[in-house]
């Protein structure tokens, strides 16, 4: 057994619980890590308040964490005990001190503990939409949510590509965004420019008007607007095979992240409620 944070049913973060739960020895192509930081995402949030909780069952949170390789499964050879990794876990499962993975990336040393852990989702997210919106050099994209976590690297990873990147944010957020070489517009208003591609990384924005502004939907995808498909906008899921490239070029970008928040394990409610009163801040749980 290990300690985590599990779920007491689902509803306000009160049910979020530290406790204790079960992990196996690693598979067949799986690591075993002793977790040091866990990432929390607005993901995490919708499960536990039981929006996405047949999408997602279990009882254990997190996508995303960093520490240490505890034990290897057979078939694997790229890392071995002791190893820093940081991990992306599409079952779930971050909020304890340790678990089980499938999918992962060593750490390099210059990248810090708690930016390993709140980089494998985010990051994970950001370049596969990036890659199925096939945006190239010279190409024009308009990004919804550009100032939270999954828009803070998409951002900075299609400006490296040469695509000009309109980023729809609040007025207060132009500033960042524009450090990054991107050009702000106010999120409350469809902007005029022409563009070539529209990742929706808020699940907010105005799907409709994207798709017009887009000259169809062929080119716009959203990554949790559940509107898009009836507007034929691809809801884009994890691809398996792609995720460990994902995971190596986040890691090795230098991206600068959007400003976090470290809390102990234990106060994981905490950073819910706060997440849930408006915080804007990525919370980083310290394990
Ligand atoms: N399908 C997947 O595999 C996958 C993976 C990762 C994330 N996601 C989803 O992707 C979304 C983004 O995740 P995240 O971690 O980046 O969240 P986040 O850090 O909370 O960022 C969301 C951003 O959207 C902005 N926003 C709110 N309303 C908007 C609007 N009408 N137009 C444009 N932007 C608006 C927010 O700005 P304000 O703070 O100004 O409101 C915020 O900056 C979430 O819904 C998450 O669940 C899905």
């Amino acid at each position: 057994m290990t300690r985590a944070i599990v779920l007491d049913g689902y509803g306000p973060p009160g049910v979020l619980r530290l406790g204790e739960t079960e992990v196996g020895a690693p598979g067949a192509g799986q690591i075993r890590v002793t977790v040091r930081y866990a990432g929390v995402g607005p993901t995490d949030l919708a499960i536990r308040s039981g929006r996405l909780a047949a999408r997602f069952p279990g009882s254990v949170l997190g996508f995303e964490a960093a520490g240490v390789v505890e034990s290897t499964g057979s078939g694997v050879d790229d890392v071995a005990a002791g190893d820093e990794v940081a991990v992306f876990l599409p079952g779930l499962g971050g909020y304890a001190e340790q678990v089980v993975a499938d999918h992962w990336v060593r750490k390099p040393s210059t990248v810090s503990w708690a930016d390993a852990a709140a980089l494998p989702a985010s990051g994970e997210a950001a370049v596969r939409v990036l890659d199925q919106l096939a945006v190239s050099s010279g190409e024009t994209m308009l990004l919804l949510g550009a100032a939270g976590s999954v828009g803070t690297i998409a951002t900075q990873l299609a400006v490296a590509r040469g695509v000009r990147v309109v980023a729809a944010v609040r007025p207060d957020d132009f500033a960042p965004v524009e450090r990054f070489g991107a050009t702000p517009v106010d999120y409350r208003s469809v902007p005029s420019d022409n563009v070539d591609a529209v990742f929706d990384a808020s699940g907010r924005g105005d799907l409709a008007a994207m798709v017009a502004l887009a000259g169809g939907a062929q080119r716009v995808i959203t990554l949790s607007d559940p509107r898009g498909p009836a507007l034929g906008v691809k809801l884009s899921e994890v691809v398996p095979s792609r995720v460990r490239a994902a995971l190596e070029t986040v890691m090795s970008a230098g991206l600068t992240l959007q400003s976090h928040s470290v809390v102990p394990l234990a106060e994981t409610a905490v950073a819910h409620s706060r997440l849930e009163g408006g915080a804007r801040t990525k919370f980083v749980l310290e394990v």
